[in-house]
């Protein structure tokens, strides 16, 4: 598939459904998320100042939503940074595989939702920087 670049990183916009009774946003496996998700988890009751991510992913690919609140993700691809806010429930940040990410400064009741496209396997995460960018600069 060619370099990881944070330029693959895209918000994805989902279908937003407003009527005087609320709001309805759907999310479709392989449609408004390009990937069958085969994995969901979300994180919350974030303590102010915490910091998750700090790892990449060999092979899986993920959206990551804030469901409510907001928070901020760092994507980095060895080469250059990026910084994305998310704030609104009906946008994703799609994570392609070989990006590391840190996310943090969660707003109070923040909830970050993840869609990932395979079952958790501790194998498929390098959690050592260090070991990323030797990764990343290996074609
Ligand atoms: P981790 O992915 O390191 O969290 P974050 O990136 O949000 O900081 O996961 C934290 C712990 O939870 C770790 O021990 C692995 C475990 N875990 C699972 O067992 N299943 C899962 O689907 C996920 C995402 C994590």
């Amino acid at each position: 598939m060619g370099i990881a670049t944070i330029n693959d990183c895209r918000v994805i916009e989902f279908p937003k459904i407003s009527d005087p009774r609320g709001s309805l946003t759907f999310i479709e496996s392989t449609q408004t998320v390009p990937f069958e998700i085969r994995r969901v988890y979300y994180l919350y009751d974030i303590p102010g100042g915490a910091e998750r991510g700090g790892h990449a992913h060999k092979q899986l690919f993920q959206v990551i939503i804030a469901i409510a609140g907001s928070f901020d993700i760092v994507v980095d691809d060895g080469r250059e940074k990026r910084l994305h806010h998310l704030n609104r429930s009906f946008r994703g940040l799609l994570l392609t595989p070989m990006i590391w990410r840190e996310i943090g400064n969660f707003s109070s009741g923040a909830v970050c939702l993840v869609l990932a496209s395979e079952h958790y396997s501790e194998a498929d995460y390098i959690r050592s920087y260090e070991e990323f960018i030797h990764a990343a600069s290996t074609p």
